[in-house]
């Protein structure tokens, strides 16, 4: 092989190690911000409560009891409790290990098991999940096309995407964001409703629908989508 080849792999080398060297620092600075604030969680979303059961109507119709579903960034268990009975089974992950311990002490299905997972590296096999749901979590998270390339991986194919996000520039929901990062929280990407589509649509996932559902602190684009 010719020096100039070799010298070139290794300056590729050096730079990919970089980057990931980089998002991983990323992800261990958010894991601190949510392992601090993971006992404020629940009391801080209480308002949402009601949106968030309007918003999982939407998913319903493409679930059944039959599904072995992943959850990834579950908090405390907003989504988890309100979609267990509707399948088979769901493992609910989070990479804070201090939502997983709330999870789990607040737990009373039996279908349900929890695991602390970072989303840009699942632990689980190809092809293993009838549905994902990610909730509130592509845009904090440092490599959403990683978190993506993870996603469409574990799901079987035509396995179905429940992604929700808030998405409306409300002046409650900013501010909470503004105050939120005084303190370490971090948004890597702010996506508008059609931003956060078009992301989707540009990455692979077939859409099915995206409405919009009236919640607290802002509106959610409850994206369903299929790989
Ligand atoms: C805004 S909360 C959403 C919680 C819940 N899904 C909801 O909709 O209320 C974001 C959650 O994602 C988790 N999270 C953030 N980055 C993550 C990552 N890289 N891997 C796994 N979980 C992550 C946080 O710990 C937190 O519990």
């Amino acid at each position: 092989m010719s020096d100039f080849v070799l010298n070139l792999a290794f300056v590729l080398g050096v730079n990919v190690k970089k980057s990931l060297n980089k998002s991983n620092k990323k992800s261990s600075r958010d894991k601190k911000f949510w392992n601090k604030v993971a006992k404020f969680y629940s009391p801080a979303m209480k308002s949402s409560e009601s949106g968030y059961k309007v918003l999982v109507n939407e998913v319903l119709p493409y679930l059944t009891k039959d599904m072995k579903v992943l959850e990834i960034g579950c908090g405390t268990g907003q989504l988890t409790f309100l979609l267990a009975d509707k399948v088979d089974k769901l493992i609910a992950t989070d990479f804070s290990e201090n939502m997983i311990s709330i999870c789990k002490k607040n737990n009373e299905c039996k279908n349900v098991k929890f695991k602390v997972e970072d989303a840009h590296d699942l632990t689980f096999s190809d092809d293993k999940f009838d549905a994902v749901v990610i909730a509130n979590v592509m845009h904090i998270v440092p490599n959403s096309d990683k978190v993506l390339s993870e996603i469409k991986r574990v799901l079987k194919k035509d396995g179905i995407l429940f992604a929700p996000i808030f998405t409306t520039d409300t002046s409650k929901f900013n501010f909470r964001i503004w105050f939120l990062e005084k303190i370490g929280f971090k948004v890597y990407k702010k996506f508008s409703d059609k931003q956060y589509i078009k992301y989707m649509g540009n990455n692979g996932i077939k859409i099915i629908s995206a409405n919009m559902i009236k919640s607290e602190p802002s509106d959610e684009c409850a994206l369903i989508g299929r790989v």
